[in-house]
């Protein structure tokens, strides 16, 4: 598979504290020196895009908290053979960037919201943000993105109940609502035995309400969602099965974390570093020629190497 996406995470920081997420006991955040600055990631990123990447996803942390990221993605859009700029957001802060940052060209917003309960959101996230995701989400569907999608992740006993609501709103909005198995990445979110609750578990949960869903041919390079209509509705239903599923052969993306460190699979160990060439003033060819070398060895990599389970999720963006 050609790696033609880049995962660019922007700040290991976070304004939520997910119980899947998170680690429980936070050592401090990273420093200012070790933060790649804006001038860095963009040319960290015209060097990925010159090895093969056409499409960024911003992550985090939570990317919305970096600052002025309205320049940051003017920066981004900025670079030549770019074709998609995409952000991952908990959508708290969302509300009032949703115009900015599609004005400044940011294609599309994927937002994740795992309940619509303020008490469940207390729950999973530490926080009161509810009404805040809401309108953040309510915002980025009028700002005029190509798309909007809502992630869900699904956990027994604890939004599992919610499922049928959150497919209620692909009907109503021209939203994707995808729901995503739990997997465990740290040694918090291990703790949540038992939470797994399967993509056929939820499919079944909605089709006994809304009756049966008829699947959506995959858009090319689309990624491990599967993704389903149900008949008048106005968006789309999606699941992604990390668990129960296995999409190693098609995955076409690599990630990078907010000090430059590229991993090549979101199982492999952080052995490659772009910083020190970035600063060391290396010219742009030399870094789209060691960013490709990276690619080669992605194979390698798998969900069940000896390497996984030892990321986390909360510093890489998933
Ligand atoms: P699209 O560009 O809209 O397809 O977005 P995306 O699905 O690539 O990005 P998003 O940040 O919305 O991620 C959604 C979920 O997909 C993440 O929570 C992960 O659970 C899952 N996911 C993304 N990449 C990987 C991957 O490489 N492996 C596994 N197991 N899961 C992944
Ligand atoms: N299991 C499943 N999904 C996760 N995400 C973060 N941690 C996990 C996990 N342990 C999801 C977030 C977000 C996406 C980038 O990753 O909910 O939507």
């Amino acid at each position: 598979m050609e790696v033609e996406y880049l995962r660019l995470s922007l700040t290991d920081r976070c304004n939520l504290n997910c119980i899947y997420c998170t680690p429980r006991e936070k050592s401090g955040y990273l420093g200012h020196d070790d933060l790649l600055r804006h001038e860095e990631l963009a040319r960290a990123a015209g060097a990925f895009v010159r090895a093969g990447v056409k499409k960024i996803r911003l992550t985090g942390g939570e990317p919305l908290v970096r600052k002025n990221i309205v320049g940051l993605v003017k920066l981004l859009r900025a670079i030549p053979g770019l074709q998609e700029l995409a952000l991952t957001t908990n959508g708290l802060l969302l509300k009032d960037l949703a115009v900015p940052l599609r004005e400044a060209g940011l294609n599309r917003v994927n937002i994740s919201l795992d309940t619509l309960n303020p008490a469940t959101f207390k729950l999973i996230t530490g926080s009161e943000g509810l009404d805040a995701a809401w309108d953040g989400l309510m915002a980025s569907l009028k700002a005029g993105f190509s798309e909007v999608k809502l992630n869900v992740v699904v956990m027994k006993n604890i939004n599992d109940s919610e499922v049928a609501e959150f497919a209620r709103l692909s009907i109503d909005f021209p939203l994707t609502v995808r729901f995503i198995e739990f997997f465990p990445t740290n040694e918090r979110s291990a703790n949540l035995k038992g939470a797994l609750f399967t993509t056929a578990e939820t499919k079944k949960r909605i089709e006994e309400v809304y009756g049966p869903l008829e699947e959506l041919p995959p858009a090319p390079a689309g990624g491990p969602a599967r993704i389903y209509r149900r008949r008048g509705a106005k968006g789309k239903i999606g699941f992604i099965s990390g668990r129960s599923g296995y999409f190693c052969g098609s995955c076409n993306r690599v990630r990078m974390d907010c000090t430059g460190k590229v991993y090549p699979c979101l199982f492999s160990p952080a052995t490659h570093d772009l910083k020190e060439l970035l600063r060391g003033g290396a010219p742009d060819e030399v870094l789209a020629d060691y960013l490709k070398k990276i690619f080669l060895v992605k194979s390698k990599y798998r969900k069940d190497s000896p390497t996984a389970g030892h990321i986390e999720m909360s510093s890489l963006g998933g």
